[in-house]
């Protein structure tokens, strides 16, 4: 594996974290650049994206590099049944970095190990979003002035919610305090509890919604992940069990900030983003930032 991937957020230690944020502050003052000049990344989605992708290529053309890819699986030679150990292995000759998105988890350290030049995973499945995390993190900051002993309230689909899991492991750097609000077939598996036990980041599981969120520094809201559930009769059960609106922000923090990854379905009333405390949309814009620093890192740049 090249050691400049990014698989997981726990590839990067806590100082590689603030010195990735400190960079994507450095490309927001100055977004434009040639820094990637002669550069070719490739960029692999194997499954639907909008801002992910879209942020990596925006990042990609204001650093001066050059994209190749797919948007789809079914335009590749996947559709013919090559293999994914095959197409890594092929586009690592072609490019000098690939991000990569695809539904199971555990491809993106599979195709780091045998790529031969880093690999930046853009979701794998239900399993990590770091790159979303690393925009999370930066979206914090910004808005909070501070990562440090924040009371981060975190809502929706806590099973499969990737960005959910990759954000916790990161924030456990930065002494916080949890409160996850999931109906029970959505609640944080155990793996992240034990994670969060090993290290003692304290955390509290809810079920109700309303009456919580006062004390909430972020709100990070996310989406019921349809594509994920075997069975569609348990989509439907729980697909609408959260929805924030205005009238519930009433008496929460002045610093509150309302975060989502979005896509967003119908978890966040419209009436919402007209509130000073909506910031999903400037969230969004941050990945740019973010991914451009993230492109730095792992081509030593
Ligand atoms: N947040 C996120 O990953 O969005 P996309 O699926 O549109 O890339």
């Amino acid at each position: 594996m090249d050691n400049r991937s990014l698989v997981s957020i726990d590839d990067y230690t806590k100082e590689e974290i603030l010195e990735v944020l400190n960079r994507a502050a450095e490309f927001e003052k100055n977004p434009n650049s040639n820094i990637l000049e002669g550069k070719v990344i490739s960029s692999l989605f194997f499954e639907p994206s909008t801002r992910t992708r879209l942020s990596f290529e925006t990042a990609i053309s204001r650093m001066g590099g050059k994209i190749v890819g797919f948007t789809d699986a079914s335009s590749s030679s996947t559709s013919k049944g090559e293999t994914l150990n095959d197409t890594i292995k092929m586009v690592s000759n072609y490019s000098d970095l690939i991000v990569m998105r695809h539904p199971i988890e555990g491809s993106a350290r599979w195709a780091s190990e045998v790529s031969d030049v880093p690999v930046i995973n853009a979701g794998d499945g239900a399993n990590q979003h770091p790159t979303q995390t690393m925009l999370d993190l930066y979206s914090i900051l910004k808005t909070q002035g501070t990562l440090e002993n924040l009371n981060i309230f975190m809502v929706g689909d806590l099973k499969y919610g990737r960005t959910v899991h990759s954000l916790l492991m990161a924030l456990s750097h930065f002494n916080p305090t949890f409160h996850f609000i999931a109906p029970v077939e959505l609640e944080i598996p155990r793996a992240y509890k034990i994670f969060m036990d090993k290290n003692k980041i304290t955390y509290h599981e809810h079920t109700e919604f309303n009456s919580i969120i006062n004390d909430a520094d972020i709100l990070y809201m996310t989406r019921v992940q349809r594509e994920r559930f075997a069975d569609p009769l348990e989509y439907e059960k729980v697909k609408n069990v959260y929805i924030l609106k205005n009238d519930m922000l009433k008496d929460t923090k002045d610093n509150l900030r309302i975060l989502h990854p979005l896509p967003r379905v119908n978890e966040i009333a419209i009436d919402v983003d007209a509130n000073p405390k909506a910031y999903y949309f400037e969230q969004a814009l941050n990945g740019v930032y973010a991914r451009q620093a993230i492109i730095a890192k792992a081509l030593d740049l």
